[in-house]
């Protein structure tokens, strides 16, 4: 039996309904896999800051390319953290509410994050498809919003949730 890999797939994907369920106390949580979902998200800022900063001028192709990026990458790394670090995280600060906190507020943000990918898809690809950068302040607002709320997330996740789970930079 060979297992389908469709074009979406990535090191982040998280397999379920594999054979037994997985013991997390034992579970080794893979750092490079982590550190390599970090990394791969703030090339993603990267990319939407240099768009931002280009405005009114675009490159079409570039907004194509990061457009169709963000929602299967976010989606992707967010699965695996709520699926794999987070659980890992809960159980290594047992007993404490506020950490539980955090990684309530950590799991709302990536719905959050992942709906205003969306929209800044949209608009990528309108402007991709040639479509005229009308308001360029507005759409350079966004981007940045965008950007600095991951930023900001994966700044949290970096100083409080993987050092306890013996992921450090
Ligand atoms: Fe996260």
């Amino acid at each position: 039996m060979s297992r389908k890999k469709g074009p979406g797939s990535s090191l982040f994907e998280v397999r379920d309904g594999d054979a037994a369920p997985v013991d997390r106390s034992t579970e080794v949580v893979p750092a490079a896999v982590m550190k390599r979902a970090h990394r791969e998200k703030l090339q993603l800022c990267d990319a939407l800051e240099r768009i931002a900063d280009a405005l009114p001028s675009v490159d079409r192709l570039k907004c194509l390319g990061t457009a169709n990026a963000i929602v299967p990458l976010l989606r992707d790394i967010h699965r695996y953290e709520e699926t794999v670090i987070f659980p890992a995280y809960e159980e290594a600060v047992v007993g404490s509410n506020a950490n539980l906190a955090s990684t309530r507020r950590l799991r709302a943000e990536h719905v959050e994050d992942e709906c205003f990918a969306g929209e800044v898809t949209e608009i990528l690809l309108a402007i991709g498809h040639g479509e005229t950068v009308e308001n360029p302040e507005a759409i350079g607002f966004m981007l940045r919003g965008l950007f600095e709320n991951l930023r900001r997330h994966i700044a949290f996740e970096r100083e409080h949730v993987l050092p306890m789970i013996g992921i450090v930079d």
